[in-house]
């Protein structure tokens, strides 16, 4: 059985993202989708609500897995198992970060491979971030996540600034 893993930190998942999954999926029996910590990144969402996020939108797929860990990529693959790494690279700019942790992994464990997905052209422009910052502004992200994941995102935004300061408040 080969098994691979696409792992980001999908703070939220967006079409791009999915564009990749369900490729993967037909690619392999069985696909991860793995949610890990990036520690240069400070996230919107916690582990858990991109968990349920993620397997709303994914639950159709018999094949795919979501799933969320910390430490090493490559001990989790090895620990299951998995061979194969999935990324998406989207423009050249991807490309510099995307090789060197994928020899970084590389080096760490020899028995896995890493394979890039070139992204669909009409997703070649989106990220997680992009998403964010349309959101901070009111902006419509409908084009960009899925229904289900939209909402998400709104409530999130909502809950935010009912919980900041007004200026009253602050010191
Ligand atoms: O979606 P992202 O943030 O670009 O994903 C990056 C991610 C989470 C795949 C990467 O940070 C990662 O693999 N983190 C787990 C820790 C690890 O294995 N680091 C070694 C590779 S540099």
């Amino acid at each position: 059985m080969k098994k691979a893993i696409y792992p980001g930190s999908f703070d939220p998942i967006t079409n791009g993202h999915l564009d990749i999954i369900k490729r993967a999926a037909g690619m392999f029996d069985e696909l991860y989708v793995g949610i890990l910590i990036n520690s240069a990144k400070n996230p919107l969402f916690s582990m858990e609500e991109r968990v349920s996020m993620i397997e709303e939108v994914l639950a159709e797929y018999p094949n795919i897995k979501v799933v969320s860990f910390d430490g090493l990529l490559v001990d989790y693959c090895k620990a299951q198992n998995i061979s194969v790494i999935i990324r998406g690279l989207r423009a050249v700019t991807d490309f510099d970060y995307e090789l060197q942790i994928a020899q970084t992994n590389r080096v760490m464990d020899p028995n896995i491979d890493t394979i890039f997905l070139a992204t669909s052209l009409e997703y070649s422009y989106l990220s997680s971030s992009i998403v964010k910052e349309i959101s901070a502004y009111g902006g419509d992200i409908s084009k960009t996540v899925p229904k289900t994941i939209e909402k998400r995102v709104h409530q999130k935004r909502s809950s935010q600034i009912l919980q900041r300061p007004t200026a009253s408040e602050t010191p």
